[in-house]
């Protein structure tokens, strides 16, 4: 099928302008119900939690909680997407490390189900707030266990130096944490979470990290920390260039799940819950921009394409050195002729989103399709130069809707008072 979902990219660009987001929703559709009814176990209860910092929206949560998934936010505005689509609180995991007092009770007014303990303040922020409410809520306390792992590789030193979550150095102050929130009455401490990394393909990295969380496990457990919920957070790999090679999610998720079998006979059977969260692994591969060429130049070694977005708009390739594959749409059977390097518009050296890559003949008025932009790109975009966001649309079966408006340069001066106001 050519085309985006049986869509031809001109027609979306025509009726939604450019530059554009484009979702293949069939495709979302089929990872969600893929992570949830892969991620089911006969031993445990089994929660697959949508990482909304990956890409959030509110068609996108709908989505989600169509298929059952519970939500990641981390922060009050991730937090209020997901309850303005009406998403059961009580299915939120909030998590952050450093939820102002005010999101903080926001979570605890929207009755949100669990939070995601980052450190021994939060702790106190949540008891001094809750002291006086007749509520209770549930906490995980996030981890530290010492293992990073991106793409390829893992390590396996105590990173101690961590911005996230009480190192597993210090089990002390974690001791004296869940010991303080328990005693309150009002939280429970349900268990513990890590997150390792992000676009992770070695499944030996969660086999790691499973052992290291339920010995850890087993110690609360010793001291009296009923727990019984074990979240192994996100870091899922997406496919974006041939270097990739992400493993099935049917893998993944039988990994994650028998290991945790095992280690929980082996440290006496009280974990009941397992959560993961994934982001990327969701949203990347069914996301596509599509952009507008405009000038080509020649210089003494490349020649340029130049687009409609972005670093504005794809942040990624900037920051992280991040590979795309794309194509010129209308011309995928054309032989490619050329090495393009394909730039953006922003005033900077460093936008550039393609280092290189084989084209056919590219023209003004081509349409560029950047391919796996569906995770960290929207959610990542910014007004540099004033770019306004572009729109996004979910293509379905032929058919396409708005999910998130094109921002007009009014909406982004609306909020800017040329006086001032005291
Ligand atoms: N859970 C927690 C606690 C996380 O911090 C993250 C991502 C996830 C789940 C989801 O991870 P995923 O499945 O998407 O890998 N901006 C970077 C990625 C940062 C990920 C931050 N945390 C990028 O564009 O590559």
């Amino acid at each position: 099928m050519s085309g985006i979902s049986g869509v031809k990219e001109q027609d979306l660009i025509r009726q939604y302008g450019s530059p554009l987001f484009v979702y293949d929703e069939h495709e979302l559709r089929q990872k969600l119900q893929a992570f949830t009814s892969c991620f089911r176990s006969e031993t445990f209860a089994t929660r697959v939690l949508y990482a909304s910092k990956a890409f959030s929206c509110k068609a996108m949560i709908s989505l989600a909680a169509e298929y059952g998934c519970g939500l990641d936010v981390v922060s009050g505005g991730e937090l209020y997407t997901a309850l303005r689509t009406g998403f059961d609180p009580s299915r939120i995991w909030f998590h952050g490390n450093n939820k102002t007092p005010a999101e903080i009770r926001m979570a605890l007014d929207a009755k949100v189900g669990t939070f995601v303990v980052d450190n021994e303040m939060e702790a106190e922020e949540i008891l001094a707030q809750i002291k006086d409410r007749d509520t209770e809520t549930d906490v995980l306390l996030r981890i530290n266990p010492g293992i990073e792992a991106h793409t390829h590789q893992y390590i396996v030193t105590a990173h101690v130096d961590s911005k996230f979550g009480f190192s597993l150095l210090e089990k002390d102050v974690i001791f004296d944490t869940a010991e303080k929130l328990q005693d309150s009455g009002k939280v429970r401490v349900r268990g513990i979470h890590a997150h390792i990394g992000s676009q992770i393909f070695d499944k030996q990295a969660y086999v790691e990290l499973i052992r290291k969380m339920f010995s850890f496990a087993k110690e609360l457990h010793d001291r009296g920390i009923a727990v019984t919920d074990i979240n192994l957070g996100g870091g899922f790999g997406a496919y974006y260039t041939p270097e990739d090679h992400p493993v099935p999610v049917k893998e993944v998720c039988e990994t994650i799940l028998q290991t945790c079998e095992e280690e929980n006979e082996r440290v006496g059977g009280f974990i009941r819950q397992i959560l993961i969260e994934p982001g990327r692994s969701i949203v990347a591969e069914a996301g596509y921009t599509l952009y507008t060429v405009g000038y080509l130049k020649q210089t003494p070694n490349k020649t340029y394409a130049f687009v409609d977005g972005g670093m504005s708009d794809n942040i990624r390739p900037a920051l992280y050195q991040a590979k795309y594959e794309a194509y010129l749409a209308g011309k995928e059977n054309l032989p490619a002729e050329t090495d393009y390097t394909i730039a953006g518009k922003c005033c900077e050296s460093g936008d550039i989103l393609i280092e290189s890559i084989p084209l056919p003949k590219a023209e003004k008025g081509d349409i560029l399709v950047m391919k796996t932009t569906g995770a960290y790109g929207y959610s990542m975009a910014s007004h540099y130069n004033k770019l306004p966001l572009p729109a996004v649309v979910f293509v379905n079966e032929g058919r396409a809707r708005t999910v998130i408006e094109r921002e007009s340069y009014e909406h982004m001066t609306e909020l800017e008072l040329q006086e001032g106001k005291s």
